[in-house]
C-alpha cells in the first residue's frame, strides 16, 4: 500500500546546528518559514523532505509514507485500525506545513509517530543546493531509507510487513533480529533491529547522486572525528558505499552512493554481515567492535566482492558524455 519514504517530520531543540549541517555539510535547501520556529527543508523539486520545528523538550523524529491516492489512504487506515492502531486526522496546519493533500497519522509500538500521506507538492522553485552537489537519488525511491532499533520487534516486523504492505529484502537473525523492508525498487525504505537496547532513530540514509559528494562530505567531517558514527565503508546488501555522520539530535545521516534495487522477482536472503569493507561503528564497546573488526576480515579472505551497479541519474555520467 505505501509506494516510499516521503518526508521526515523533526522537532529539534537544535534549530540553528540542523541549518548550518544540512544546508553547509549535506547540501539540502532550508525554507525558513518563521524564523527560529519551523522550517522545510528540501533535497529536490518537491516543496519538503523534512519539515521542522523547534522545541524546548526532547528531540523527535517521524516518518511520512506516500501512499498514491485517497482511497489508498483510507484501506491503509482500515487495516491499521484492524491491527489495533488508532489513525488521527491531519489538522489543516499540519497538512499545510507538509504541502500534502491529505494526512493521517499514528503512533507505532514504540512510541513513533507515523504519517500516511498522498499528493506532496513540487516546489513552485527549482532546488538550489546549499553547497554544490549534483543531487539526491529520489523519486520515485523517495527520500531514502530509516534504520530503528525496536524493542517491538515482531510488532513493528508485522506493521510493515503485513499492515502497510512492504516486503522482506534481507534479513539476519544473529547477533540480533535485523530485517530490511522495501516497497519499491530501492533496496530497502525501512531497516529494524532488536538489539537489546532502548527503541530510537538509528539513521536516515540520504543517496546522492554523484560519488564525489560523498567523499566531499567525508573530507568535511574529517577535521571533526568525533561527528563520524560509522566511518567510510560499502554495505553487503544495498551496496551503498557510504559513511554515517551524527546530526545535532544524536542519531545519524547516512550519507551514500550507489545503492543497488530490487525488482518484483527479488527473493529475501539471509546477510552474512552489515558490510563489505570499512563501517567501523566508532560508538561500539571495544569487544563488539572487534568482533565487527573479525567478520569484515572473514569476508575479505572469503573474497566477496559486489559489483558497483550506477545511478542512472548520476550527473557525472552526463558530463563525461558531454566531454
Ligand atoms: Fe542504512
Amino acid at each position: 500500500m505505501i509506494n516510499a519514504l516521503s518526508y521526515i517530520v523533526v522537532q529539534t531543540p537544535h534549530m540553528q546546528a540542523w541549518v548550518d549541517q544540512v544546508t553547509n555539510h549535506i547540501g539540502m535547501q532550508v525554507e525558513v518559514l518563521e524564523a527560529g520556529k519551523t522550517m522545510r527543508i528540501r533535497a529536490d523539486q518537491k516543496i519538503q523532505r523534512f519539515v521542522v520545528t523547534a522545541t524546548s523538550g526532547e528531540p523527535t523524529m517521524g516518518m511520512g509514507f506516500e501512499v498514491p491516492d485517497a482511497s489508498t489512504m483510507q484501506a491503509c487506515m482500515k487495516a491499521l485500525d484492524a491491527a489495533g492502531y488508532t489513525t488521527t486526522p491531519g489538522t489543516a496546519e499540519e497538512i499545510e506545513f507538509r504541502g500534502v493533500q491529505d494526512m493521517v497519522h499514528f503512533v507505532d509500538n514504540d512510541g513513533l509517530r507515523l504519517e500516511i500521506a498522498y499528493g506532496l507538492k513540487d516546489a513552485s522553485t527549482e532546488f538550489k543546493p546549499g553547497r554544490p552537489i549534483g543531487g539526491f537519488r529520489t523519486g520515485k525511491m523517495g527520500l531514502g531509507h530509516v534504520a530503528l532499533i525496536t524493542e517491538h520487534f515482531e510488532a513493528l516486523s508485522n506493521l510493515y510487513r503485513n499492515v502497510l504492505g512492504m516486503n522482506l529484502t534481507d534479513y539476519t537473525y544473529k547477533p540480533f533480529k535485523v530485517e530490511f523492508l522495501h516497497c519499491n525498487p530501492r533496496h530497502h525504505t525501512i531497516g529494524i533491529a532488536h538489539t537489546g537496547q532502548p527503541a530510537k532513530i538509528y539513521h536516515l540514509m540520504l543517496e546522492y547522486n554523484d560519488f564525489d559528494d560523498v567523499g566531499r562530505a567525508y573530507d568535511m567531517a574529517l577535521p571533526n572525528p568525533d561527528s563520524i558514527g560509522v566511518t567510510l565503508g560499502r554495505h553487503i546488501n544495498d551496496h551503498a558505499t557510504s559513511f554515517y555522520l551524527k546530526n545535532p539530535d544524536g542519531w545519524m545521516f547516512e550519507l551514500g552512493w550507489a545503492t543497488r534495487t530490487v525488482g518484483p522477482d527479488w527473493e529475501a536472503e539471509e546477510l552474512k554481515g552489515m558490510s563489505l569493507w570499512g563501517h567501523d561503528r566508532t560508538w561500539l564497546p571495544d569487544h563488539k567492535r572487534e568482533e565487527a573488526r573479525q567478520i569484515l576480515r572473514d569476508l575479505a579472505a572469503e573474497g566477496l566482492r559486489a559489483p558497483v551497479v550506477l545511478p542512472e541519474n548520476q550527473t557525472q555520467l552526463k558530463q563525461n558524455t558531454k566531454d
